[in-house]
């Protein structure tokens, strides 16, 4: 899904822009653009910024894999 339509940043973009080591909201607006021209994304940019940081945090990757090889 689109986040930001003035640079046409997905919420995969965002994911994999963490994923590659992006450390800061500001680095992000760098390196893709969101949230740099009208500004109208920026809340839904933040969300999903939470989000990847979320998912691709050491404690989420941590459970992900527990949960990968739990047996029930
Ligand atoms: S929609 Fe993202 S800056 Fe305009």
């Amino acid at each position: 899904m689109y986040v930001c339509l003035c640079h046409a940043v997905t919420e995969r973009k965002i994911q994999q822009a963490v994923a590659q080591g992006t450390s800061s909201f500001q680095d992000l607006q760098a390196s893709t653009g969101v949230a740099t021209c009208c500004g109208a994304c920026i809340d839904f940019a933040e969300q999903a910024w939470q989000a990847a940081l979320a998912t691709h945090s050491p404690s989420y990757q941590l459970a992900a894999a527990r949960l990968a090889t739990s047996v029930i």
